[in-house]
């Protein structure tokens, strides 16, 4: 089993994406921790374990090992907690899945500073906060893996989610400093930008005939579709892969770009802004990057 002898802890556990990871992590040999606070999908309102409990059951089912907790990860007191939980309960920490999260979805010439931070907190905040805690064990046992969920949302674009995607983004970047700073104590980690028909997608409006078209075809895919991606990024098998940035699709698995320059255009005498609109912007413009979305990109029947 890809995993046997590993401890892994998976944020937002309780339902979705993190469920179908934790329960795969835990088919392949992994003892569990399930976090998940049991919020609403805008993390407001009153919180249960009860979701969390949901998905240990499942987990004991078939046979594995697994407990809860349900510390937020979006505070670096109760994340420490988090990562803490394992170490009581299993002894280690060998994988971390940063997963948890919320949305609250606005227009951005309408979006509140609580919206803004509310998102920010959860996930590149909170995903900063676990890894953090969780850099210090792996560091001192010379190995560990990180797998972040990020979204096309951020590495593309999306309407009326500046707080998501500039957190979605941000994670990749965290991601790659963590790749970057801790590739030598034998720690990795890595990106995915998963899709998935769960509580976070229900909210996608599909009122028009095409948005009811997208989300015929989001509701196809289930969030287990996403693990086995996950499971192989924080096994041992996947020991030459780090710093990457994955998208999973139902079927498909794509390897993401990260930025690189484009085009370039030099000046000997160096520039003014008029000759910035003269020369530099018609050099670059036939490179520019249209406004795309996310379903703009992915614009094609996953299969
Ligand atoms: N579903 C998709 O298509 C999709 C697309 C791109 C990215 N993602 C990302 O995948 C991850 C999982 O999403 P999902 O679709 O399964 O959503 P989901 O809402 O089903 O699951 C998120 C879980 O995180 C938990 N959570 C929220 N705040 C928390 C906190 N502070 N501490 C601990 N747990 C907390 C929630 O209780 C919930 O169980 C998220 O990071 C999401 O941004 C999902």
């Amino acid at each position: 089993m890809l995993l046997e002898g590993k401890v892994a802890i998976v944020t937002g556990a309780g339902g979705g994406i993190g469920r179908e990871i934790a329960i795969a992590m835990a088919l392949e040999g992994a003892k569990v921790v399930i976090n998940d606070i049991g919020a609403s999908l805008t993390g407001e309102g009153g919180l249960s374990a009860t979701p969390g409990e949901q998905t240990k059951a499942i987990i004991e089912q078939r046979g594995g090992t697994a407990v809860t907790n349900t510390d937020s990860v979006a505070e670096w007191a109760s994340a420490q907690r988090i990562i803490q939980s394992a170490l009581d309960a299993f002894g280690r920490v060998d994988i971390l899945v940063n997963n948890a999260g919320i949305l609250r979805d606005q227009i951005f010439h309408k979006m509140t500073p609580e919206e803004w931070l509310a998102v920010i907190n959860v996930h590149l905040n909170g995903s900063f906060f676990t890894s953090r805690a969780a850099a210090e064990h792996f560091r001192k046992q010379n190995s560990g893996a990180f797998v972040h969920m990020t979204s096309t949302s951020g590495l593309i674009g999306n309407f009326g989610q500046a707080n998501y995607s500039a957190a979605k983004l941000g994670i990749t970047a965290l991601s790659k400093s963590i790749a970057l700073d801790m590739q030598r104590f034998g720690v990795r980690s890595n990106c995915i930008a998963p899709f998935a028909w769960s509580r976070m997608t229900s909210s996608i409006p599909s009122e028009t005939p095409e948005q009811k078209a997208r989300v015929a075809k989001l509701q196809a895919m289930g969030p287990e579709k996403n693990a086995p991606l996950a499971v192989f990024l924080a096994s041992d098998a996947a020991k030459d892969v780090n710093g990457q940035i994955f998208a999973a699709r139902n079927n498909e698995i794509f390897l993401m770009g990260q930025s690189r320059p484009i085009k370039g255009i030099h000046r000997g005498e160096g520039w003014t802004p008029e000759l910035v609109g003269e020369h530099a912007i018609p050099a670059l413009k036939a490179a520019f990057l249209p406004l795309d979305r996310s379903p703009d990109v992915f614009s094609w029947d996953p299969v």
